[in-house]
C-alpha cells in the first residue's frame, strides 16, 4: 500500500516517524556499482533488498549533492542535483521509487549552514568585493587589527579559528569570511531574506520529488547573535557544543524560526513528512525545544550517543531524553554510531567508553574487541527496545569495528589537517562496507579497484555473506531483533517503565508482555524469572552473562 508520492503507508493511524528504524547511509562507502572505488546510487539501489530484509523502516542518505567533496559531501556546490560520483537525478528518482515499493522511505540530508566555497553564490561573493551585495549572503567581515587579525574569537568545529582571509581581486590581503567548519565551507547568512527564500526552494525541489524526511545539518549553527560579538572561547579550545550556554554562534534563538518556516513547507506537503535536526547542545531541554510542536518532529540524540557504557550513565540519559520530550510530545531518539564517531563496537572496548564528537577522539586506540562487539551487540538490543525511533549506521549490524590504522596518506577528514595532525579525525568509521568474499574491496566495488579508503583484510569474516547464514552473527541478532520489533505492538507506543533490579542492571517494560534486560554487573545474572527469551544477544540459558542482553515475552506473548 502506498500513499502520496508512492510513499509507503503503515495503516496503523500512527506517524510512521514516531517509532522508525531509520538506517544511515554513508553512500560514498556503501556500495560501489561504476567501479571507481566510491559507493553511488545504482549501488545503494542494488543492496535496497538487503536493507529491506534487514528490516528497517526508512534510509537517511548523506549529502548526495555535486560536492568538491572537501568535507565529504557536507560542502554542497548545487543543492538540486546529484554529484556525477553518484549518479544522477534519474537515478535518484528510480532510488525513491524502487525503496518505496520495497516499503522503505527515503530522507535527505540538507547541508543548510554552509555551502561550498565553489557554491555560485560564493564564487560570485568573492569576485564581486567588499560592501558588495553578493557578500551579503555569507558572513563577509573585515579583520581586527587593521585587518590582520580575524574579526572576533569564534572557532572551528574541525580545529583552529572559524574565520579565513580572502585576497580581493587586485591580489591584496581582504576581508576574512567566516566558517564554523572547514574553510571550504562559507557559513551563509540566515537574515538574509534570498537566503530563505532560496532553500525555501530547495526543500520543495525534493519534496517534490517525493522524499520523505529531511535532515537537517548543523542545525544549531544557523542563526548569530547580531553583531557577532566573541563568544569568550580559551584559546585552543575545541568545539564542544554540548557544554556551552549562551554562546553567540551557536543555539541561538532565532534559529528557531527558520525550523518553523521548513516545517510549515513540509506540512503543506500532506503532514507525513518528516524533519530531523542534527543538534548538538547543551543537554535534552536545550534539544527538545527543536521539536516543539510547530517545529521539526525529531533530533538526533547525542547525550544517547556519548554515553559510556555504564548502567547508572544510561538510565539517567534515558531517563533525561524521555521527560524533556514528554512536555513537547515529540518521541526520543536513540543513536549508538554514526559517520562522525568512532564506531561504538570499538568504543565500547576502551578504557574510556564515552564519544567524543566530530572526529576529536582521544580514547586509547588499543580497544578490546571481543568485549566491545559483546557490548555493541547488547547496546543494539537496548536501543531497539526504547520508546521512539532508532537510527542504525551502516555497517552497525554487522558489527564493524572503527578502523583504527588508516595509514595517514589515505586520512580524508578536514579534521585530520585542521588539527594539526593530532585528531585523526572520522575516517576510521567510513571505511567502505564489506559485502563477500575472502579479500578487498570484498564485493564493494569490483575486484581489483581500491575502494577510497583502504578495507581491513581481516574483514573477511565480517562480511555480509559471511554473516548471513549463522545464526550467532550479529547480522543475524540484528535481523531477529528487528523483526520482533516490527512484530510485538508494545515496541510501538507502549511507554517505557523500569523494573527494580540493582544498580548495574537495566531492566525495563514496555507494556504488561515485554522486557529488555542488560547486564552491566560485571557477574552472571539469574534471569529466569524474567519469562521466555524472545532475542538473547549472547548465550542465556537461565543467565546473562556480563555485558549481554536479552528480550523476554513476560507474559501470553
Ligand atoms: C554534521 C555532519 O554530520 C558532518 O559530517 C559534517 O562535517 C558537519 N555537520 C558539517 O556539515
Amino acid at each position: 500500500m502506498t500513499g502520496a508520492a508512492g510513499a509507503p503507508v503503515t495503516g496503523t493511524g500512527r506517524a510512521w516517524w514516531r517509532d522508525a528504524v531509520v538506517y544511515e547511509v554513508y553512500l560514498r562507502s556503501f556500495a560501489d556499482s561504476d567501479d571507481d572505488g566510491v559507493g553511488d546510487l545504482g549501488g545503494l539501489r542494488s543492496r535496497l533488498p538487503y536493507l529491506a530484509d534487514l528490516g528497517v523502516d526508512a534510509l537517511w542518505i548523506t549529502p548526495w549533492y555535486p560536492s568538491p567533496m572537501a568535507d565529504g559531501g557536507y560542502d554542497v556546490a548545487d543543492y538540486c542535483d546529484i554529484d556525477p560520483r553518484f549518479g544522477t537525478l534519474d537515478d535518484a528518482d528510480a532510488l525513491l521509487a524502487e525503496a518505496h515499493a520495497l516499503g522503505l522511505r527515503l530522507i535527505v540530508d540538507l547541508v543548510a549552514n554552509h555551502t561550498s566555497e565553489q557554491h555560485p553564490w560564493f564564487r560570485a561573493a568573492l569576485a564581486a568585493g567588499p560592501g558588495s551585495p553578493e557578500r551579503d549572503r555569507y558572513f563577509f567581515r573585515n579583520g581586527r587589527a587593521g585587518g590582520a587579525e580575524p574579526p572576533n574569537d569564534w572557532i572551528s568545529a574541525f580545529g583552529g579559528p572559524a574565520w579565513s582571509r580572502v585576497r580581493e581581486a587586485d591580489g591584496s590581503p581582504g576581508q576574512w569570511y567566516l566558517h564554523l567548519f572547514a574553510p571550504q565551507q562559507p557559513d551563509l547568512d540566515w537574515t538574509h531574506p534570498g537566503v530563505r527564500e532560496d532553500f525555501d526552494a530547495v526543500l520543495r525541489f525534493w519534496f517534490d520529488r517525493g522524499v520523505d524526511g529531511i535532515r537537517v545539518d548543523a542545525a544549531p549553527a544557523m542563526a548569530k547573535v547580531t553583531g557577532l560579538p566573541d563568544a569568550g572561547h580559551a584559546p585552543g579550545a575545541l568545539f564542544e557544543s554540548r557544554t556551552w550556554v549562551g554562546n553567540p554562534h551557536w543555539d541561538v534563538d532565532e534559529v528557531h524560526d527558520i525550523l518553523r518556516r521548513w516545517r510549515r513547507i513540509g506540512d503543506s506537503y500532506g503532514g507525513d513528512r518528516l524533519f530531523v535536526t542534527e543538534a548538538v547542545v547543551n543537554g535534552p531541554e536545550r534539544l527538545s525545544r527543536y521539536v516543539r510542536p510547530d517545529e521539526m518532529h525529531t533530533s538526533f540524540n547525542f547525550d544517547y550517543l556519548t554515553c559510556p557504557w555504564d548502567a547508572r550513565s544510561l538510565r539517567a540519559v534515558i531517563d533525561a531524553s524521555l521527560a524533556a520530550l514528554e512536555p513537547v510530545g515529540a518521541p526520543a531518539t536513540w543513536v549508538l554510531s554514526s559517520h562522525d564517531e568512532t564506531r561504538h563496537a570499538t568504543r565500547f572496548g576502551r578504557a574510556r567508553t564515552g564519544a567524543a564528537t566530530m572526529g576529536f577522539d582521544t580514547g586509547a586506540p588499543s580497544a578490546d574487541r571481543e568485549l566491545g562487539l559483546r557490548r555493541a551487540r547488547a547496546a543494539a538490543l537496548l536501543t531497539l527496545a526504547l520508546p521512539g525511533s532508532a537510527y542504525l549506521y551502516q555497517g552497525e549490524e554487522l558489527g564493524l569495528p572503527e578502523v583504527e590504522d588508516l595509514p595517514e596518506e589515505a586520512l580524508q577528514d578536514p579534521t585530520w589537517e585542521r588539527s594539526g595532525r593530532t585528531a585523526r579525525g572520522r575516517d576510521g568509521c567510513r571505511v567502505p562496507l564489506p559485502w563477500r568474499g575472502e579479500r578487498p574491496p570484498f564485493g564493494f566495488t569490483e575486484d581489483g579497484v581500491a575502494p577510497w579508503l583502504p578495507q581491513p583484510p581481516g574483514w573477511a569474516t565480517m562480511t555480509v555473506a559471511a554473516q548471513e547464514g549463522d545464526p550467532a552473527s550479529t547480522l543475524s541478532l540484528y535481523r531477529a531483533a528487528l523483526q520482533l520489533r516490527r512484530r510485538l505492538p508494545e515496541l510501538a507506543g507502549a511507554p517505557l517503565t523500569w523494573v527494580d533490579s540493582g544498580d548495574d542492571v537495566l531492566a525495563l517494560d514496555r507494556g504488561p508482555a515485554f522486557r529488555c534486560v542488560v547486564n552491566l554487573s560485571g557477574e552472571p545474572l539469574d534471569v529466569t524469572a524474567h519469562g521466555r527469551v524472545l532475542v538473547a544477544s549472547g548465550p542465556c540459558d537461565g543467565r546473562l552473562q556480563p555485558d549481554t542482553a536479552a528480550w523476554f515475552a513476560t507474559g501470553g506473548t
